[in-house]
Parts: structure tokens; sequence; C-alpha cells
């Protein structure tokens, strides 16, 4: 007899694994960049006793994050990438067959966590402008919810008096996902302490170039916070991890220009894909999603096979036709646009 799955993921499909070769990825919003450098030189040097277990919790890294953003080390919990925040929010938070409000179009993994947890879906669509439609959150006796902001894979960040009303009205946690945040300013983490239902998710995978390396972290009220460092997996971040973390949050600068270089090349690319007959969306993120002039899958195949991969929404409801990519630096922008004008071409030739 085969091994019968738990009924709640017996659906799941694997995650997206894309056969990856030598092409130039475009498809994963991450650093432009390369490798985080006070990080690799961190891994370059470690001598620590990987004999040992790492510390519990994470301690000085949220040391460290604690005294970056002005709160205290309990107001954080670390993990193995945000993705595992998400997890860890839902094991804390929600009951076996709990709703969650989730926005549409927004992160595929939603949906997979709260179901791997035993929950099921609200789908709130967001509003014509990809903003929340606040009273639908509200009204939807969820008892919990998403609002990513920068939202992934529309790129807007979500009105702060719409996240505040949010934060006020809505009967259970908010969880705000900030993995873009550092792209688009502030945001909400420094401001955790007013609020007894705000979870803010950050990570080390995309402005601090570490998606390698699995580093992800929530900030929260010290109440929050400790309900969910006491469900979280002990030591499910690794100690190399951690020091690459701490060593990256000590060197501003590359972030800086990591910020600065996605600000200047955004507009360009932007227009770039306009010119080529695209209808690209405003974005406050690393990234861009675009309406295709020609059929998504054509489009997104044909790169491939020319050795750029991008993001295919084209199938999903609120972003048919669509595809997303990476603001590149203005060397992989032009690799990008020269090739899209090829591949449309193709794709009209049929
Ligand atoms: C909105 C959003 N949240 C969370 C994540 C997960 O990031 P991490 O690599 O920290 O697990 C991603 C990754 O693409 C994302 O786009």
């Amino acid at each position: 007899m085969p091994a019968e799955m738990r009924s709640s993921t017996r659906g799941f499909k694997r995650y997206y694994n894309p056969d990856v070769g030598d092409a130039v990825r475009m498809d994963t919003n991450t650093n432009v960049l390369g490798s985080n450098p006070a990080a690799t030189r961190f891994m370059k040097e470690f001598e620590g006793s990987i004999n040992n277990y790492p510390n519990t919790y994470s301690d000085r890294l949220r040391d460290t994050l604690a005294e970056l953003y002005g709160l205290d080390r309990e107001n954080f919990v670390t993990g193995s990438g945000s993705d595992e925040l998400l997890d860890v929010s839902f094991k804390t938070f929600t009951e076996w067959g709990d709703n969650a409000a989730v926005p549409v179009p927004s992160y595929t993994l939603y949906d997979y966590f709260v179901k791997m947890n035993g929950g099921s879906v609200s789908e709130i669509d967001l509003t014509e402008d990809f903003q929340l439609d606040v009273d639908s959150f509200v009204s939807s006796g969820s008892r919990i919810m998403i609002a990513p902001s920068p939202n992934n894979p529309t790129g807007n960040c979500f009105r702060q008096k719409d996240l505040e009303d949010l934060l006020s009205r809505f009967d259970g946690v908010v969880i705000v996902d900030e993995a873009y945040a550092e792209y688009s300013g502030e945001g909400m983490i420094r401001r955790v302490n007013e609020f007894d239902n705000l979870i803010v998710l950050r990570t080390f995978s995309k402005a601090y170039a570490m998606a390698g390396l699995r580093v992800g972290y929530a900030a929260a009220c010290e109440d929050i916070a400790d309900k969910m460092n006491r469900v979280k997996i002990p030591y499910s971040l690794n100690m190399v991890s951690e020091g690459a973390a701490i060593a990256a949050l000590k060197d501003q600068d590359f972030l800086r220009r990591s910020v600065d270089l996605v600000r200047k090349e955004r507009p360009v690319l932007a227009e770039g894909l306009r010119k080529l007959g695209f209808e690209p969306f405003p974005s406050d993120s690393n990234f861009i999603l675009a309406r295709s002039p020609v059929d998504h899958t054509c489009l997104v195949n044909g790169m491939k096979k020319r050795g750029v991969l991008i993001r295919d929404f084209g199938s999903k409801r609120r972003t048919e036709n669509c595809v997303r990519t990476t603001v590149g630096t203005k060397e992989l922008n032009d690799l990008l646009l020269d090739t899209a004008e090829d591949v449309l071409e193709d794709c009209r030739r049929g």
C-alpha cells in the first residue's frame, strides 16, 4: 500500500526548481551585485567549532539586529530564511482548520504554509492598483492575515495608513512581509512595539545578497516574539549563516550601493520594456512585473532558450499574461532587453 499523505498536504506539488545551467537569473529577485562581500569574507575566515551546536536562538544576530533597529533582542526570532518564520507564524498562532486571509496576487508560498499547517486560505483580491482592500480583510473572519509590502510579484508598497488601519481593525495577527523593504525605505519594523498583533518578516536573501545561506527573521512585540521562539525548531539557523549575517549587517555600505543601483536602473529598465510594447507596473522593489505584448509562455520559454530566466505569472488570476524580471545592472538590463526584442520577434512570427 503506498503511504498516504496527510489530507492537508495531499495536493502539494514541488516548488519552482528550474534547470538553471549557466543561464542568467533574472527570475529570483536576488542581488545583481553578487554575493555579499562581508559575509563571504566571514566564511573564508571562519574558524569556529562546528562540533558544537550554534546558539539556540542566534543571540548575537538578534543583538546586532536590535542595535540596527533600536529594538531589543527579545523583539526578534531568527530562522532559515523568512520562509521558516512564515511557517512558525502559522504554527504559533493558528489552530487546525483556521482561516488565513491572503492577498491576490501575492507570494506563492503563503498558500503552501497555511495549508501545511492545516489552515484554509481566504483569497482577498487587491484593488485595481494592487492596494489593500482593508474592509475585505477586516470582514474576512480570518484569524491571521498577510500583507507583503512591497508585494511580490506586483512590486508596489501598500499605503502606510491602510496598514495602520488594518492593525487596529483586524481581529487577529497581521504579518507584514518586508522581504524587499530595504529597497523601499523604512517599513513597519521599528514600530513593532506599538502593536500587539504585528509580525514583520525580513530576509537576508534579497538586498543583503545571501539567499544561499538561508537567513531570515521576524520582529514583533516581545510577547509575540517569545511565543514564536518557543515554537520554532531550535538551532534552525546554523552558526556559519548567523556569523555571515552579522558581518553583512555591519557592512551597510554594500547595502546602500545595492539599493542605489536599483533606484537608478529601475526606471531605465521600465522605459526599455515599455518601448518593446510591455506594460510595466510601478515598483518599489528590485523587480518589475510587466504585461507581455506576446503570449507569456512563448516569451518565457524563448528567453530561457537564449539563456535568460524570467518568471512567468501569466497563467495566474490578476496577472494574466504577465512576467516578472529582476532589475539588473546596466549590462544585465541591456542583455535582458536585447534578448526580449529577439524573442518577441520570434513569437510574433510564430
Ligand atoms: C515576498 C517574499 N517573502 C518571503 C520570501 C522568502 O525569502 P527567504 O529567502 O528569506 O525565505 C520571498 C522570496 O522570494 C518573497 O518574495
